[in-house]
């Protein structure tokens, strides 16, 4: 029975894979929004990945979100991941104090003994106080590092759930629902057809950048992210790993 189910759990990924158009996907058993460890499973498969494919000294940028701080736990101390520098994808947004980029950078450097960057910076900045800060040093060095990166580990969100997360202005929540935002990732927000509607007003990567890194892994679970992934593949680069539960992969394969 056990074998069944993982070989149903290996077909799974395989058409999933398929329909997203990219070359691999890791399903974990259950549905996230009914199990707690359903997220630990993820990270647990995403510390694995780390592990497998993290070069001596690589430059990993992390997002903020409760999927990637599930990582968190199966960090240690291993040579492979030592070396490495996790960075802060982008600076400070809404109240997610303990789930964004910096706290997480912070923990899983110390979790692993590697090294870290961050990124401290508030959002909503004016335009003219975002430019300056772009040339302020420590802020051009992490800016000058995004194009180098090597590995980037992100969530992907429901665009309604991180709307409302974020306490995001009446005005850009008007936006996001006439232009029927249906997931954000990394501050962009995006349809269904992966078209960009809006993208957060604070320094962080860009998605070219994110495309240009030798590794990308996104982690995502819950049937109410089976939209926002699947719009999100329409502009993810195609070596991008998703690595999912059940929950939202089949969501995916029934819609
Ligand atoms: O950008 C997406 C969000 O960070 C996802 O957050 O993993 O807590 O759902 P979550």
């Amino acid at each position: 029975e056990v074998f069944q189910e993982i070989s149903g759990l290996l077909k799974k990924e395989k058409l999933l894979a398929h329909i997203l158009g990219i070359q691999r996907v890791i399903i974990v058993p259950g549905n996230l929004e009914d199990d707690s460890n359903v997220k630990q499973l993820i990270g647990k498969e995403a510390v694995s990945f780390l592990i497998e494919h993290a070069k001596n000294d690589d430059f990993v940028a992390i997002t903020g979100g409760s999927t990637v701080a599930a990582l968190a736990d199966f960090l240690a101390p291993v040579k492979s991941v030592s070396s490495l520098t996790f960075i802060a994808a982008r600076g400070s947004i809404g109240d997610e104090l303990e789930l964004q980029a910096n706290t997480l950078v912070s923990q899983f450097a110390s979790k692993s003994h590697a090294n870290s960057k961050t990124l401290y910076l508030p959002e909503h900045l004016s335009q003219t106080a975002y430019e300056t800060m772009k040339k302020e040093p420590v802020i051009k060095e992490i800016i000058d590092l995004y194009e180098e990166v090597h590995f980037v580990i992100h969530g992907i969100g429901n665009a309604k759930e991180m709307a409302v997360r974020r306490h995001t202005d009446n005005e850009i929540i008007a936006i996001l629902r006439d232009k029927q935002a249906v997931g954000e990732a990394f501050g962009y927000y995006f349809d269904i057809n992966g078209e960009i509607i809006y993208q957060i007003n604070s320094i962080g990567i860009q998605l070219e950048q994110v495309k240009n890194s030798r590794n990308i892994i996104a982690v995502a679970g819950g049937a109410n992210k089976a939209k926002a992934i699947r719009a999100y593949f329409n502009i993810a680069a195609k070596h991008t790993v998703l690595i999912t539960d059940e929950g939202a992969a089949n969501a995916i394969l029934e819609g």
